[in-house]
């Protein structure tokens, strides 16, 4: 007997499918263990021999929305790493003016620097050497985020602790242990946890403050859903099975039986949005429920200013509290619904800006932004580690 059953997939959006009574949908909200080769970027820079490259491949681990991964580098000048972005990679209806793909940036940014100290490397970056990248993503180009000069640092310079993290940070994308509480001194740890100029680390583990918090996140997340052009945007990025896995390396991968099992026998529609009061809604708004009712504490980024600049160092804050929250065991895991800044999302980024900073959203580069809001809690295993392409698509040599 067949029925219909929803896939929820990682990262947002749902897949129906129609499968025995017997499947199980448990685990089908979590990916399955991925190909060896799409997570080898979890071992390290293994045999390479050039610092910058040594240094690109711990960068590539950086967190980043959707992973899509959007870095690129060019090592044809020798003693300088040249940051540029894939202006492809973008997500236009999400992220239409590309806040989180720089926030992506500046992760990317955060970990390349510490890994060239870790190689005996000072590096100097100059951000925009030819002007800032517009807010219309129709007229990104190839103008670089970031030139990096490298040179030999002027004393011995202590190491960074958190170096130790990257290859361990891993994003937890499931539900909270609701019975594990986030403890104020393990909140304050991580609010310590970062020192870039012009950011702010806020946070709460206070019983009262939750339930509006937890409520937005939820409120929010159905708002994505519900367009049809932001549920399509997760739905077309979503990996499935091995093959496909192995072929991008990128994006939202699934890679459990039950959903290999749906996929291969064509109930997997990923060009088709979901619609409002289907049981695949439903199940997919459950699922954010999940995510939210089970928020045990939130962390949040902000900055006085929204400029290109700022939208980079907020990035290099989050990947240092991530690499934090990796050493404390404590999940960090971004609610970026109601920061999304397409137009049916407007109420609600105006709520999280009125809930963070008791101000107006912003509306030009010179106002304050939330720039990350993230739940923290425990998950009952570690979360894996998610793909990433090969070394060799990020670099121009
Ligand atoms: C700016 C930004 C926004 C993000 N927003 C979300 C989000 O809303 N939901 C989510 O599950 N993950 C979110 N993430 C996390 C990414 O999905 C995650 O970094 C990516 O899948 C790679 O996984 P990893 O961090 O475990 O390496 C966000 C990350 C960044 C940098």
């Amino acid at each position: 007997m067949q029925r219909r059953k929803f896939i929820r997939l990682v990262g947002g959006g749902t897949i129906a499918a129609a499968v025995t009574t017997t499947a199980s949908l448990s685990g089908c909200a979590t990916t399955g263990a991925y190909p060896d080769a799409a997570i080898e970027a979890w071992k390290g820079p293994g045999n390479e021999t050039d610092p910058r490259r040594r240094a690109v491949a711990y960068a590539i681990t950086a967190p980043n929305p959707h992973n899509l991964q959007p870095w690129l580098v060019d090592l044809r000048q020798p003693d300088v790493i040249v940051l540029k972005t894939d202006p492809q990679r973008v997500l236009p209806e999400t992220d239409p003016f590309g806040r989180q793909i720089l926030i992506g940036h500046g992760a990317f940014l955060e970990l390349l620097v510490m890994a060239l100290a870790k190689e005996g490397l000072a590096a100097k970056v100059t951000l925009w050497p030819e002007g800032e990248l517009p807010l219309d993503l129709n007229a990104w180009d190839g103008r670089p985020i970031a030139r990096i000069a490298l040179g030999k640092p002027a004393s011995e310079a202590a190491p960074d602790a958190l170096f130790a993290q990257i290859l361990k940070r891993h994003t937890p994308k499931s539900d909270y242990d609701a019975t594990r509480a986030v403890s104020a001194v393990t909140l304050q740890t991580l609010l310590e946890s970062s020192n870039v100029n012009g950011i702010t680390l806020g946070g709460t583990v206070d019983d009262a403050k939750l339930p509006a918090m937890r409520e937005l996140c939820w409120q929010s997340a159905q708002v994505e859903l519900l367009n049809p052009r932001t549920s399509l945007e997760s739905l077309q990025l979503t990996r499935i099975g091995p093959a496909e896995i192995l072929k991008h390396r990128d994006g939202i991968s699934l890679n459990t039986g039950f959903v290999r099992f749906a996929n291969a026998v064509g109930m997997v529609d990923r060009n088709a949005p979901l619609a409002q009061g289907t049981t695949a809604y439903k199940t997919a708004f459950g699922r954010f429920e999940g995510h939210s009712r089970t928020a045990m504490g939130f962390v949040w980024l902000t900055s006085a200013g929204n400029s290109r600049s700022q939208q980079i160092d907020a990035g290099r804050a989050y990947v240092r509290l991530q690499l934090k929250a990796s050493e404390l065991g404590v999940g960090v895991h971004p609610m970026s619904q109601a920061l999304q800044e397409f137009s049916d999302m407007k109420p609600y980024y105006d709520k999280i800006h009125q809930l963070i900073l008791g101000k107006n959203a912003p509306s030009t580069a010179a106002d304050a932004t939330v720039q990350m809001f993230c739940r923290l809690g425990y998950t009952a295993s570690p979360p894996p580690a998610t793909p990433r392409r090969a070394l060799e698509r990020f670099i121009q040599a």
